[in-house]
């Protein structure tokens, strides 16, 4: 089994696990290491709550979706008694997917020897294996998965012994309860191609020292004076923006006024943004007119696939206008994708270089030592995460 210790030397652990000012920034090998990669989907991935989709996905009885978070597939799906699951599409016959897409069905055939499983999980139906000794159907289910959902979005986790989904948000939704996340309407989604590590991107989505020199375009929003750190108490680190006046993200590469309002939100919240960093892969945009999920999903140790889905609340879609609405909304997005997707490239590029050398952080970048810290716990019991004081106590709820 791989240790930290052997993708970083003894001064690169040293140096990543200082106090935030004193740190240096991670050597080449955190966004390029085979091993390390294999390392984070093993003891990251297949351990945190992980967001799959939106409970609207699986709002009636038979209703599925399927997912891949770090390359493996998930199934997620209410079953015909109003159950919701999850699953590991493998099948538990020779590994094929069983089910692709989304849609409503009444039970899961592989497409390969049809085996065939309810949507318990039970395998139901396997052609001509009554034949075969001491074969016991109970015993050759799908691996089922934890499944929890917030606020209209569904977490799964592949970890049986994890602690609840509540326990890992802690007390995030004093942030977001006005947002009405569970009534909003998902209006599209959208993929896009990051040529580097998923720690490049999540660090991107949550330091504010880039976006004068990345976003630079964007106008008062791009002035690092309105962005501030809320470190979460709970799996989540907040990025937060204050405008004097509200701002959203609806003109490409650029900043203006929302067109119409979330309807709960306090005066200070309109004319507020949070980035919320779920740990890991993540990032919950909120805005005055619309929330964004943008969830990184690694694909290797170069490269992540981001998707990007919109939400709104309903008043919004009835707009004659609506359609133009969303359309400089995406567009909005594409813009400021476009530029940390040329930057992150660059620097993609830089730590593939025999001459990249670890520098330091700025003030405005504790969120990178943070994941740092966070990747390092998570794969060797590294104690700094510690701090963070996840307790079984604490609520989503308060
Ligand atoms: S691999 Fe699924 S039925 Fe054979
Ligand atoms: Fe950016």
């Amino acid at each position: 089994m791989k240790h930290l210790t052997d993708i970083f030397t003894e001064t690169e652990l040293a140096g990543m696990s200082l106090p935030f000012k004193d740190a240096a920034a991670p050597p080449a090998t955190y966004y390029t290491s085979a091993d390390l990669y294999e390392l984070e989907r093993e003891r990251i991935f297949l351990k945190e709550w992980l967001w799959v989709g939106h409970a609207a996905q699986v709002a009636k009885p038979g209703d599925y979706f399927t997912f891949e978070v770090a390359e493996e597939p998930i199934v997620v799906v209410r079953d015909l008694t109003n159950k919701l699951g999850a699953f590991s599409p493998v099948c538990a016959h020779r590994g094929a997917i069983v089910v692709q897409g989304q849609g409503n069905c009444r039970s899961f055939m592989c497409p390969y020897h049809n085996w065939t499983y309810g949507l318990n999980g039970k395998l139901i139906g396997a052609p001509t294996m009554t034949e075969t000794k001491n074969f016991d159907p109970t015993k050759h289910g799908l691996t089922r998965l934890k499944v929890d959902i917030w606020e209209g979005h569904v977490f799964v986790n592949f970890d049986q012994n994890c602690k609840s989904l509540a326990t890992f948000l802690g007390d995030i939704t004093r942030f977001v309860k006005n947002y009405d996340m569970g009534n909003l309407a998902c209006t599209g989604r959208k993929e896009y191609d990051f040529p580097c590590n998923w720690k490049m991107v999540a660090e991107n989505n949550l330091e504010g020292y880039h976006v004068t020199g990345t976003h630079g375009g964007a106008g008062e929003y791009s002035k690092i004076d309105h962005w501030s750190i809320i470190e979460g108490r709970g799996m989540y680190d907040i990025l937060l923006g204050e405008f004097d006046e509200p701002l959203s993200m609806n003109v490409p590469g650029n900043a203006s006024a929302p067109t119409s309002m979330i309807s709960e939100l306090t005066e200070v919240e309109q004319k507020r943004q949070y980035f919320i960093l779920l740990y890991p892969n993540m990032l919950l945009a909120l805005q005055p007119d619309s929330t964004i999920c943008y969830v990184m999903l690694p694909q290797g140790p170069h490269h992540t696939k981001v998707i990007v889905d919109w939400h709104y609340p309903k008043s919004i879609l009835d707009r004659p206008d609506f359609a133009t609405i969303d359309k400089a909304n995406v567009e909005g997005v594409d813009g400021f994708n476009d530029q940390d997707i040329r930057v992150l490239g660059l620097a993609a590029k830089g730590y593939k270089s025999r001459m990249f050398r670890p520098g330091r952080y700025s003030v405005h970048e504790s969120v990178v030592h943070r994941l740092a810290q966070y990747v390092l716990a998570r794969i060797e019991g590294h104690d700094a995460w510690k701090a963070k004081g996840l307790s079984e106590n604490q609520s989503a709820s308060k």
